[in-house]
């Protein structure tokens, strides 16, 4: 996958992309990306790329010239571009599946009160927001966004940890231990000591139902109106 990313701090987005996992899949050749800084398609002395809203307002708009010609250059018109953005369709985990098949994405990363309109209306495909709250940096939206994305590729985790995880199902996941047996007077359950696969998997199941069914009931009726059951087989 190529991943282009458009920002004002490329300091930002090439320090995301030379940590953890995700540098191990540029190293692997599992992704390739792209770090494009709007300032350099400015044209004027200051390298200006907001500008005050019409119609008044508080905060900066970034303008459309520099990052019209930015997304023009990494071929905007040929790749699906997202824009990250709390104005736009929630995002989650069958949304992250459905970009993992890209070849392309191009983010768009926005600051102050957001984008010139007419830049989405050329070339934004998609306005995703990471949840119902406001971040002053769109990079760390984008991130959130790539991260989901690109750990569902091919070759960069085990398929056996992608099956067992949260949302997957549609449930929670269950809680995980570790060694050593007792931290802190605390014990691991006795089943998961206890060697017997079916009891285990039906302890998971129960856990990931109570879990689901104190934090996220929502998810718990929206499996019951899909006739999904809960999700287990
Ligand atoms: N930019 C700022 N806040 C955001 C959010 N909640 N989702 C996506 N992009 C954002």
């Amino acid at each position: 996958m190529i991943l282009k990313v458009l920002s004002l701090f490329p300091g930002f987005v090439e320090s995301f992309f030379s940590t953890s996992i995700l540098a191990k899949a540029v190293e692997k050749r599992i992704l390739s990306y792209e770090n494009v800084n709007i300032r350099d398609y400015t044209t004027d002395k200051h390298r200006t790329c907001d500008d005050a809203p019409y119609g008044g307002g508080a905060g900066m708009v970034l303008k459309p010239e520099p990052l019209g010609a930015a997304l023009a250059a990494v071929g905007a018109d040929q790749f699906r571009t997202i824009y990250p953005t709390p104005g736009g369709r929630l995002f989650n985990q069958a949304y992250a599946e459905e970009l993992s098949k890209e070849e392309t994405l191009i983010f768009i990363c926005g600051r102050y009160e957001g984008i010139d309109q007419r830049i989405i209306d050329l070339y934004v495909d998609d306005e995703i927001s990471i949840g119902d709250y406001v971040l002053s940096s769109g990079e760390l939206a984008a991130f959130v966004l790539i991260d989901a994305v690109f750990r569902l590729l091919p070759g960069v985790l085990s398929s056996e940890s992608l099956e067992e995880e949260s949302y997957k199902s549609g449930l929670l996941e269950y809680p995980q231990y570790t060694r050593p047996e007792v931290y802190q007077g605390l014990r691991v359950p006795e089943i998961l000591l206890s060697g017997n696969h079916a009891l285990i998997q039906q302890w998971r199941k129960e856990q990931s139902l109570c879990k689901t069914q104190r934090y996220r009931p929502d998810l718990l009726e929206k499996l019951k109106q899909e006739g999904k059951g809960y999700g287990f087989n």
